[in-house]
């Protein structure tokens, strides 16, 4: 399936525009979340159930690859991605408000490098319609996969009052979420990063955790798991202080790493603004995901995300210390059958 993509889809799909081709591509995965037959027969020809299930936060992954936040923003076809062998996916980002993102272009291919740069700037149509969405599915019986939603702040909300703004989508959304990430670290947000601070990150997690656990309390169940998702970035002084933090706000992991706005020099052009992801990420992502798992001696489920593009690359990350690992860029240059290889070359391992 993979030689197809190469041969045929994706030269058919890199003549269009890099987004064009990317609505296309959740299109195509939309209808076919539509088939819930289909879904069913795939995942199940897929063995997405069985491949190497990991128990992680109270929740159980059918194996350990992802699909990384970013792809589908708005719940279109997060049905579809266990018939294509993933064990999860994470949704959004949402956000409270309803948004358009950056004027565009704002997605560039670089071929060579096998990477993207991205300014969206959290387009999504808002935490309330996709919380009808997720409503409207939820009633079709158990998902074979597991549903995280990605949460970050309103462009149009200033950084003080970030805190109500993400408490918003959390309590529309939080009826669909197995697991929510709070999202600190898009470049594309003004300010959005000046949120791993500590000061910041503190009021967030504790206002989000406090409102996790009332509802916990009222409904007699357990909290969802929250995590964290963080830039690469930062440098490891900047990572203690929210390992620390993330300890105190009792967090269930942590998701390393969002996309750098640092370049490689061998990057032609890479002077666009935005987040670059894909291989030249990946070492960077690498080397937090091993400093993490060393500072907290394995105690924070790590999620490793950033340049995973084939067996070798997703089982160094696990070796490094990754639970669960991500894919995104790779899924556009080699085609989203990627999943099943990837968590069969893991669970063989
Ligand atoms: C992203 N990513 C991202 N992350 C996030 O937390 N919220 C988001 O809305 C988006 N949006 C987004 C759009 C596009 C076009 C790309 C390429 C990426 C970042 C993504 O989830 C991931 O952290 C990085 O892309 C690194 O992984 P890959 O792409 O190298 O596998």
């Amino acid at each position: 399936m993979g030689l197809v993509y190469e041969k045929l889809i994706r030269p058919a799909l890199f003549r269009l525009d890099p987004e064009e081709a990317h609505n296309l591509a959740v299109k195509g995965l939309s209808l076919l979340s539509r088939s819930h037959i289909l879904c069913r027969l795939m995942a199940r020809d897929n063995q997405v159930n069985a491949i190497q299930p990991i128990e992680l936060f109270g929740l159980r992954f059918p194996n350990r690859v992802g699909i990384a936040a970013g792809m589908d923003k708005n719940a279109q076809f997060w049905r579809a991605v266990g018939a294509l062998g993933f064990g999860h996916i994470e949704i959004g980002t949402v956000t409270h408000q309803a948004q358009d993102g950056q004027p565009k272009p704002r997605m560039f291919r670089y071929p060579q490098e096998t990477a993207l740069i991205n300014r969206m700037g959290f387009n999504n149509q808002g935490a309330a319609r996709i919380a009808e969405k997720l409503k409207a599915d939820s009633r079709q019986a158990n998902r074979p996969i597991v549903l995280g939603i990605n949460i970050g702040k309103s462009k149009l909300i200033p950084l003080r009052d970030a805190a109500q703004d993400y408490l918003g989508s959390f309590h529309l959304l939080v009826d669909y979420a197995d697991y929510f990430v709070i999202n600190v670290s898009s470049p594309n947000t003004p300010q959005l990063r000046m949120l791993q601070a500590v000061e910041p990150l503190c009021e967030l997690l504790k206002a989000l955790q406090t409102a996790n656990h009332k509802r916990a309390e009222k409904l007699g169940t357990s909290p969802v798991p929250l995590l964290v998702k963080i830039a690469p970035d930062l440098n490891f002084h900047q990572v203690d202080e929210i390992l620390s933090i993330a300890q105190d706000a009792q967090l269930s992991g942590i998701v390393v790493a969002n996309t750098t706005v640092e370049r490689p020099e061998s990057l032609l052009n890479g002077e666009r603004t935005g987040g670059l992801s894909g291989h030249p990420l990946f070492s960077k992502n690498l080397n937090l995901v091993r400093y993490i798992y060393r500072a907290t001696r394995g105690r924070l489920p790590i999620i490793g995300v950033g340049g995973i593009e084939d067996a070798l690359s997703a089982g160094t990350m696990i070796d490094a210390g990754a639970s669960l690992v991500q894919v995104y860029t790779a899924l556009v240059y080699k085609g989203p059958f990627l999943g099943k290889t990837l968590a069969l070359a893991l669970a063989a391992r």
